[in-house]
């Protein structure tokens, strides 16, 4: 069994980040989140990987590499432009053949990996299978409606009547068949080959399409706030580490990862926290639920609940909550006696200041 992982696509809700870089490469608990899915692709037993990528393929090839260090074996897919989820499949045809595989979206966050859900899918062998996940509004989601029995009686990608809460996650398992549905398929309104239309196709042509239903934790980390949460989620269960330098005024509460190089003075980090390698925070107060990327500087400032990227300086700054702050960002509070606001935010920001 081969895996496909979807790595293309702009990332809209996530800008301005995924201007300068993927969405797939933006850290959870400072490891990109495309890392967890290509270990839960590891774990399932499945070395060889493909990876669309599009017009961000520089940063996740240097971030990947081979693969090696995760134990696969990476073949890289260019897609141009995102023309859909069945387009990515399309233009794998070479790397797919007519193996069976795991596609995998690149942005999805699933706890507790999917072994278990290849091992099914190896053992019962549909033509393809996916997964389901009971949400409070599934109008952003495909949606599967079951029958008594559990079979899928119909999908709808985002429709805005849904007619269960199941959404479709995005780990799904395909035999060659899937290629036939998606020759079928015309695109959606919103101009895309839709995967979800050719497992439709699947099953009006009667092909044995399963479904299985996930309770573990799952995420789309498509926008800030799912992003917050799942850094929230995977920092819950870390183990706290300090390989960093912590000055004796320095308070650690909870589970703290200090990376080495990094150095904690005159502050207080409340777990669960990391701070990145070769990051200073000086006289602040760090979390709790926040990860701080490598290279930052953090003075005189809280930060929780938040993640920040590499590179960044948050200065004078008493209550930084909810935040999402991009590579190389300075955060700075004005001199003493000036009220107003100095902004220079790059396109697509969001920015909420307090009165
Ligand atoms: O997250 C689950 C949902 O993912 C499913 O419930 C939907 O049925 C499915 O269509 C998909 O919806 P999204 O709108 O969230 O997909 P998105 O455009 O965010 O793309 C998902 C991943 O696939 C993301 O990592 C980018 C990548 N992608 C996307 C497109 C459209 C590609 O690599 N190529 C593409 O052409």
């Amino acid at each position: 069994m081969k895996a496909l992982v979807l790595a293309a696509g702009s990332g809209t809700r996530l800008r301005p980040v995924t201007h300068t870089g993927a969405k797939q490469l933006v850290p959870v608990a400072n490891k990109p989140v495309l890392f967890y899915a290509l270990e839960a692709i590891a774990q399932a037993g499945i070395t060889d990987v493909g990876i669309v990528v599009g017009p961000s393929s520089d940063d996740i090839k240097e971030a990947v590499g081979d693969g090696s260090s995760l134990g696969i074996d990476v073949t890289y897919i260019c897609q141009d432009v995102p023309l859909g989820l069945a387009h990515a499949v399309l233009i794998s045809q070479d790397f797919l053949g007519s193996e069976d595989f795991l596609m995998y979206l690149g942005d999805n966050f699933v706890g507790g990996g999917v072994a278990a859900f290849a091992d099914e899918f190896r053992r019962t062998r549909p033509e393809a299978q996916i997964l389901l996940t009971p949400v409070p509004d599934a109008t952003a989601f495909g949606v599967a409606e079951l029958d008594a029995d559990g079979h899928v009686v119909s999908l709808e990608e985002k429709p805005p009547a849904p007619r269960s809460d199941l959404a479709v996650m995005g780990v799904y398992l395909f035999s060659a068949a899937i290629h036939e549905g998606i020759r079928e398929i015309k695109p959606s309104a919103r101009g895309e080959l839709e995967i979800t239309h050719a497992i439709q196709w699947l099953i009006e042509e009667g092909r044995d399409v399963r479904a299985s239903v996930h309770s573990g934790y799952w995420r789309d980390t498509g926008n800030v706030t799912d992003m917050l949460e799942v850094n929230r989620h995977v920092l819950d269960a870390a183990s706290g580490e300090i390989a960093g330098e912590v000055d004796s005024e320095s308070q650690l509460t909870g589970a703290v990862r200090i990376a080495p190089g990094a150095r904690v003075v005159r502050s207080r980090i409340e777990g669960p926290a990391v701070i990145g390698p070769g990051t200073v925070v000086t006289d602040s107060r760090i979390g709790p639920h926040t990860s701080i990327g490598e290279d930052c500087e953090i003075t005189e400032s809280h930060v929780g609940a938040s993640i920040v990227l590499r590179g960044s300086t948050v200065r004078g700054v008493p209550a930084i909550t909810a935040s999402l702050i991009g590579r190389h960002t300075t955060v700075t509070s004005a001199p003493a006696g000036d009220t107003t606001h100095q902004l220079v935010l790059g396109d697509h920001t969001r920015v909420t200041l307090a009165r």
